[in-house]
């Protein structure tokens, strides 16, 4: 483990598997997200657990089975409207809350999957 890094400072692999299982049992109920994502978010969970461990500063385990993430290019298939970057916030800034991440670590990591989504979005709201 790499120290000094988000990763490490707030508990490593099993915080951020259990702030991943709260997020995806959140976007499976929601109503904006829900019509877009698989009913099986298994697979869906483990490459962003793989993901948010390299983002936030952790061993590179979403490059070593996937590659460069290209997470704009991947995400063009589904229509990404603001409604539904706001919901994916919503549910991550409920997922962090739920696994009791200490700030300043919780803001650090909003604000850095804020600046991610934002990026994300891909259609404007009236044409999804
Ligand atoms: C995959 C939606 C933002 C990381 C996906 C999938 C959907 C989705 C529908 C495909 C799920 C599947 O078929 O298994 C959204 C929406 C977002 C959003 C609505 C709102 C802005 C983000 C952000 C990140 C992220 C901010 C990273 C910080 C990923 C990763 C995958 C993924 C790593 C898996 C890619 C792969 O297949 O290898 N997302 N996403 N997403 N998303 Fe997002």
């Amino acid at each position: 483990n790499q120290p000094g890094t988000i990763f490490e400072a707030i508990g490593g692999h099993d915080t951020i598997s259990q702030l991943v299982d709260a997020f995806y049992k959140r976007v499976h109920v929601h109503p904006a997200l829900q019509p877009i994502f698989p009913d099986d978010l298994t697979e869906t969970a483990r490459k962003q657990k793989q993901f948010l461990t390299q983002f936030f500063g952790g061993p590179p385990l979403y490059i070593e089975e996937h590659g460069h993430p290209m997470l704009r290019r991947r995400h063009l298939p589904f229509p990404i409207t603001p409604e539904r970057k706001d919901a994916w916030l919503a549910c991550m800034e409920a997922a962090l809350d739920e696994v009791n991440i200490p700030e300043p670590y919780r803001s650090a990591m909003f604000d850095r999957l804020t600046l991610t989504a934002q990026h994300m979005m891909n259609t404007p709201e009236d044409q999804k």
